[in-house]
């Protein structure tokens, strides 16, 4: 194997295009923008050249359906959550040098002359299949859409595509009773036609070049990509039959679309087409481009092998040199989930954390879901700002600066001879930057912002071992030379901070009345000239007292809750039983007369029950969900004739009857007259 040593002239990163058909939240923002928002902007301060691609996938089955629902059309999905997802990209400082759509003009022109070309080439198969059709929604079923009995254990609401009960991947063919998702009705057979990527032919160059020049790739994407080759590939249709995406440019392809998912990597084409009309090709072509996709861990078959099977069909394109994959984030334990509404919104999150953004990106990076799922917690949210952003990061540059202003007037002090603890400091946090650049190229976000926090440490440090305001009184001298070190250390952090922490990094420079330095400039410490005028301070970042996170905590336990209960269903019917078999059961109605706790148990209530006959003794696992004293006076029913049995030392002679809901809370079942106690129950 020849491996060259490549030499890139730039970088070409693009960022998976969200769907546009809900808002993003902060699995987006971890698996995929601020990854890539961090790389960028650090190539930017080292001087590279290096372009930003984004935009909406705005094609595809789910954006018909939710239009269906709304009963508005699918360009008004994706008009809306274009913008609301543009916004959310913006005023979170993700710097895309293009926020384009997949529904512009440039892009189904780019994307047809694509399919067009590999068509022309033959580079495609035609084949014909049968294929679900709703025939009250006029359209054929993509096979999530399609809902029925699961062959295997008999789930009758399973999917087309997986039964979620068994696991088993499914064709739709296979499930029994299908209904449609759409309109509910029952679908039918019918013969369709559609074109397909061979990937099968495309095999043997894909294993060499993924599996052996491309050793280097994180192994969750490395693994992935091994598995699906292991397999084998097999032939893609890159064609659907709906009425929403671009039309076929082939004839007799009419009401056939491209698949979503072969227009919307070309997505990252038109968008750079659209930035740049007249330059775009280099990005694209030039072997001297390094290509680099930011994605989550889904989209690793369609980055790593059908794109660059479709670049390599066309022709004259570069294929990806990395493809950094996260893994998911999750929050509080459970997966993201649109549907469910398990998410923190970006746009909700900055109108309930204004000025914040910094404090996401940060958590978000310091638990990036690199290598396996993590979690979002609102509790080390708030640990993370409170003793790692306030505590360290906002304390020191916070001191140094108030410190200049309160010794001399906030002009730079001239440094005097240095002693062994400046230069030790000094030495440290140079040393420093050398990590960040290697982390940071090798995609390893979490420990590279890490690295920084640590810079930000030693400054901490330096002015809690030297103590400058005690040294006020005594020796300005060198009070003098600490504050010029820390002045200098601050504006050094502004420059590490800026890929992790832009806005921060830009209140740094206020305070310092700084322009934004190159990355050169780190571990320099004479970046601000002696008698230089600094700015007010500002705090960078402040506590996060418990009860905001007590709030948060509460409104997602109540959406728990509200999803548990719509998820509940009834459990199924007991095996059938003979008239004989009830006639068995003594159910009776009892009075109640006496209710107490039973001590140290902390589940179980005594009951006093006048059942007509002299009354009995009952104990009930019901005390969670009573004051005793509210049931004394109720009826209630009880089976008579159970065979009695000791509950903590006490002989319970029956059992109450109770009706437990989707939480698992008990009600005691009641009588709608006050009949006499004693009265059998039929
Ligand atoms: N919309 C897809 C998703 O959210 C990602 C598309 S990435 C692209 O999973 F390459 F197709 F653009
Ligand atoms: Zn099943």
């Amino acid at each position: 194997m020849t491996e060259q040593p490549k030499k890139y002239k730039r970088t070409l990163v693009t960022t998976a295009l969200p769907y546009a058909n809900g808002p993003v939240h902060i699995g987006h923002l971890a698996g995929v923008y601020v990854p890539a928002d961090i790389y960028v902007r650090y190539l930017r301060a080292t001087g590279q050249e290096v372009i930003m691609i984004g935009g909406s996938d705005e094609h595809g089955v789910p954006i018909t359906i939710r239009a269906r629902k709304e009963g508005i059309t699918p360009q008004d999905v994706v008009d809306r959550y274009h913008s609301i997802i543009k916004k959310s990209f913006q005023d979170f400082g993700i710097t895309m040098d293009v926020y384009s759509r997949t529904t512009s003009e440039t892009h189904k022109k780019v994307a047809s002359d694509f399919f067009r070309t590999l068509y022309d080439k033959g580079e495609f198969v035609k084949k014909t299949s049968q294929q679900y059709y709703d025939p009250e929604a006029n359209q054929f079923l993509a096979d999530r859409y399609i809902i029925g009995t699961c062959p295997h254990c008999g789930n009758d609401h399973a999917y087309g595509d997986q039964c979620e009960k068994c696991g088993t991947s499914l064709s739709a063919l296979e499930l029994k009773n299908p209904k449609s998702a759409i309109s509910g009705s029952k679908p039918e057979l019918r013969e369709t036609t559609h074109w397909y990527l061979p990937l099968d032919k495309h095999e043997p160059w894909l294993r060499q070049w993924i599996l052996e020049d491309h050793k280097e790739w994180r192994s969750n994407v490395y693994g992935q990509c091994k598995s699906w080759l292991d397999m084998g590939l097999q032939p893609r249709a890159v064609s659907r039959d709906l009425d929403w995406g671009i039309p076929v440019p082939v004839e007799g392809a009419e009401g056939k679309v491209l698949y979503v998912w072969f227009d919307a990597p070309i997505g990252y084409i038109s968008n750079t087409k659209e930035l740049l009309p007249d330059s775009w090709e280099k990005w694209w072509k030039d072997p001297e481009t390094r290509l680099v996709h930011f994605i989550g861990k889904d989209n690793i078959v369609f980055h790593c092998i059908v794109f660059p099977a479709m670049l390599k069909a066309h022709g004259g394109f570069i294929l990806p040199d990395n493809v950094p994959a996260n893994e998911f984030m999750n929050l509080e334990g459970d997966k993201i989930s649109t549907s469910r509404d398990w998410a923190i919104w970006l746009h909700e999150y900055l109108q309930e954390f204004p000025g914040k953004q910094d404090v996401l990106r940060y958590v978000l990076t310091a638990n990036a879901p690199e290598t396996k799922d993590n979690d979002f917690t609102w509790r080390d949210f708030q640990a993370r700002n409170n003793n790692e952003l306030v505590a360290i990061l906002g304390n020191f540059v916070n001191r140094v600066v108030v410190l200049t202003h309160k010794y001399f007037g906030g002009k730079v002090p001239a440094p005097a001879e240095l002693q062994p603890i400046d230069t030790e400091s000094i030495e440290a946090f140079k040393a420093e930057r050398h990590q960040v650049e290697s982390l940071i190229e090798a995609f390893r976000f979490r420990d590279a912002q890490k690295e920084a926090m640590n810079m930000a440490r030693i400054g901490n440090k330096y002015l809690a071992d030297t103590e400058p305001w005690k040294l006020a009184k005594t020796d300005m001298t060198r009070v003098a030379t600490i504050l010029n070190i820390g002045l200098q250390i601050t504006a050094n952090l502004a420059t590490v901070m800026e890929p992790f922490l832009p806005f921060s990094a830009q209140k740094i420079l206020d305070q310092l009345n700084l322009n934004k330095q190159g990355w050169d400039t780190i571990g320099s410490m004479d970046i601000l000239a002696t008698g230089h005028q600094i700015g007010q301070p500002v705090l960078l970042f402040e506590k996060i007292d418990d009860s905001v996170v007590e709030e948060q905590l509460a409104r997602l336990d109540a959406k728990r809750k509200a999803n548990e209960q719509a998820q509940w269903q009834p459990q199924p019917i007991a095996e059938t039983i003979d008239f004989s078999a009830f006639e068995k059961l003594d159910i009776r109605v009892g009075l109640v007369t006496e209710c107490t706790k039973v001590p140290k148990a902390d589940k179980l209530l005594q009951f006093k029950i006048d059942d007509g006959l002299g009354g009995r003794t009952i104990v009930s696992g019901i005390a969670k969900f009573y004051n005793p004293e509210d049931l004394v006076g109720k009826r209630v029913l009880f089976i008579a004739n159970l065979a009695p049995r000791k509950l903590k030392g006490i002989e319970s002679q029956g059992m109450i009857l109770s009706a437990e809901d989707a939480d698992g809370n008990l009600s005691v079942v009641t009588t709608s007259t006050e009949v006499k106690p004693g009265c059998q129950v039929k």
